[in-house]
């Protein structure tokens, strides 16, 4: 039965098709005399199919959007992607200051079966330390500028973090929705985001400086906001609905899975380790 109907689809879709090059050849007329729903399908052959999905007010094209990292590092590869025709693009976290943001090479951990089984080498997962944007902040609002400027049909969305500190807050929403982004995606979920300035996933993980600092971020942005939430947290439904009720108009979720890809035997410290810290 299902092979019948594949192929009486098949069937109308043919019919479709070529009526469709005919309209294409300007004989436009001739398409009232197939049925409604084939008439959808010459169309879609025509033109392609509407893929257009609207998400808190933001009209995208077609609902494939990039995830925030290093297809969002530079105006080259956003560009790239808006022309291969991805209908949204998350810019690279930025912060105020980049001069704080400090990478390191190489950036990846390799998992190895062959450390499992004995065997040949084969990489069965990676794990990846790198930070947010490394690049001036100034560049990366004159880069999201000139993006919306020539791809105004395209959703491009910035990608923030700062300190647990209101004034700084406020000035990089400020300075950001400037460029003419659409919307927030505020990460509270790098997990290398430098705890020690409680940013990133060590804010996310709670829920009392998260709830305040939503309430800052909401108070300032009038563009959407989505707040980015890290899985490193017994029960991520807890820091999504405090974001969700300061006022945020979507979750996203999840960045970077923490994990430890392998013990150096010779220091027996985990992998990946930087200058003696390790990310778990
Ligand atoms: C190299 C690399 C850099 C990333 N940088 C960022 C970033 O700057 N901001 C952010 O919110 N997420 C960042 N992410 C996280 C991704 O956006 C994504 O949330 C994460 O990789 C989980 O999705 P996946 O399982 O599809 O990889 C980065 C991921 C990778 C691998």
């Amino acid at each position: 039965m299902a092979g019948l109907t594949n192929t009486l689809r098949l069937g109308a879709l043919d019919q479709a098709l070529s009526a469709s090059s005919e309209l294409r050849n300007h004989a436009p007329r001739r398409d009232h005399r197939l049925p409604r729903s084939q008439r959808v399908m010459v169309r879609a052959a025509a033109e392609g199919p509407d893929l257009s999905v609207t998400v808190n007010g933001l009209k995208l094209p077609n609902p494939f959007v990039i995830g925030s990292g290093p297809p969002g590092t530079n105006y080259t590869v956003m560009k790239r992607a808006f022309d291969e025709g991805w209908g949204g693009v998350i810019a690279k976290t930025v912060s105020l200051d980049s001069s704080k943001v400090v990478n390191v090479t190489p950036r990846y951990a390799r998992l190895k079966a062959s450390a499992l089984s004995g065997k040949k080498p084969e990489v069965i997962g990676w794990e990846n330390i790198e930070l947010i944007s490394d690049r001036p902040f100034e560049t990366m609002l004159a880069e999201m500028k000139q993006l919306k400027e020539e791809y105004p049909d395209r959703i491009l969305i910035a990608s923030i973090m700062e300190e647990y500190n209101r004034d700084a807050w406020e000035e990089i929403i400020e300075r950001v929705e400037e460029t003419g982004v659409d919307a927030f995606e505020v990460n509270f979920s790098c997990p290398h985001g430098m705890p020690e300035r409680k940013m990133g996933m060590a804010m996310g993980q709670d829920c009392s400086v998260l709830d305040e600092v939503c309430g800052w971020i909401n108070a300032k942005a009038t563009i959407p906001v989505w707040a980015k939430m890290t899985p490193n947290i017994t029960d991520i439904t807890q820091p999504a609905r405090v974001a969700l009720n300061a006022g945020c108009e979507g979750v996203a979720a999840i960045n970077t899975i923490t994990s430890v890809m392998g013990i150096n035997l010779d220091t027996l410290r985990p992998e990946p380790c930087v200058e003696g810290y390790v990310l778990v």
